[in-house]
């Protein structure tokens, strides 16, 4: 793997082998001194010309536990605010000597881009609406640990059933799951209003509905999606409160999800909007789980990447 762009460019092994690694280095998590040496010598660049928290710090983090020297650049603050394009700001970082661009942008198709500036490999970390891979990956690992519960040899989502609800149209994090989720076997289930699902719905590989009470009871993860409202220039509809009533994971609705049912958020959450805080705190809630282990996919991925033959590979052993 050279660069990690779009969650449809990985295969079903690759996938699998991402996740196991992810979980060798979830060890890491437990151990009161957390650096590996895999990457000493490595530097990760955090270029993010769009806000995050979850994302950028836990790039960040697991650099640094893999020892990768890790150096983080946001839009405001940089010489981009000056004017600077995004190819100079990406061909001057490159000159610096960087091994890995994790870059986030709010123009669809600017990490690609940036794969085709310079010879670094490149993570895409969310690019406008298209698509977040690592939001995905690390989606699957906390899923496939909630069913690893029960039935500790699951391997993929083969005979699953994953609803993803919200504002479908804005939502690169509904377009990585979409592409990963399917290759891992799932059967997903759209829901939103119609005016928050995408043209061209009807050719992605998954059913369609506009009725969430209808779909509650058959899903075995009910993954909420933020309603985008800085990315609706044009109005919101509908509104807030007819939201909730209609696609919000109320109190009522939790009640009515099929026993054992997880519960997933990408964050951030618009409590109250799209789910309720009895929903957000549920007991089978995974929010802060899928938190947690975005730091280990995100060192499986960098490791992936950059991670040489002759390099420590990190193993239970060395947990
Ligand atoms: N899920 C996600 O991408 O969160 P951040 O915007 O905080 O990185």
């Amino acid at each position: 793997m050279r660069h990690l762009l779009s969650a449809a460019d990985l295969d079903h092994d690759e996938i699998v082998e991402i996740l196991d690694l992810a979980e060798e280095m979830a060890q890491v998590l437990h151990r009161p001194i957390k650096k590996l040496p895999a990457l000493r010598g490595r530097t990760v660049v955090n270029l993010f010309f769009e806000d995050s928290t979850r994302t950028r710090s836990s790039f960040e983090i697991a650099g640094k536990w893999l020892s990768a020297d890790v150096i983080n650049i946001s839009a405001k603050g940089s010489s981009v605010s000056k004017g600077e394009s995004l190819r100079d700001t990406v061909l001057t970082v490159a000159a610096m000597g960087v091994d890995a661009l994790v870059i986030r942008h709010q123009a669809s198709g600017a990490p690609l881009q940036a794969s085709q500036w310079i010879d670094a490999h490149v993570i895409n970390a969310g690019d406008g609406m298209h698509e977040h891979p690592t939001q995905a990956l690390l989606d699957a690992f906390t899923i496939r640990r909630h069913l690893r519960a029960e039935t500790p040899d699951v391997i993929d989502f083969a005979g699953r059933t994953v609803a993803i609800v919200g504002d479908i149209t804005h939502s690169r994090v509904a377009r990585s799951n979409v592409a990963l989720l399917r290759t891992l076997g799932a059967n997903v289930i759209i829901v939103a209003p119609p005016t928050l699902l995408p043209s061209g719905i009807d050719s992605w590989p998954v059913e369609v509905s506009t009725d969430l009470d209808s779909v509650l009871d058959r899903a075995d993860v009910i993954m909420m999606l933020r309603v985008q409202r800085e990315r609706m220039s044009g109005g919101y509809f509908p509104t807030p409160r007819e939201y909730t009533v209609s696609y919000g994971l109320t109190r009522d609705r939790l009640a009515k999800l099929r026993p054992g049912a997880a519960i997933c958020h990408p964050g951030p959450m618009n409590r109250g909007l799209e789910i309720s805080a009895d929903a957000a705190d549920a007991a089978n809630s995974l929010i802060l789980d899928q938190v947690a282990a975005g730091v280990a996919v995100r060192m499986s991925v960098l490791y992936e990447l950059l991670g040489g033959a002759d390099e420590t590979v990190p193993t239970k052993e060395h947990a």
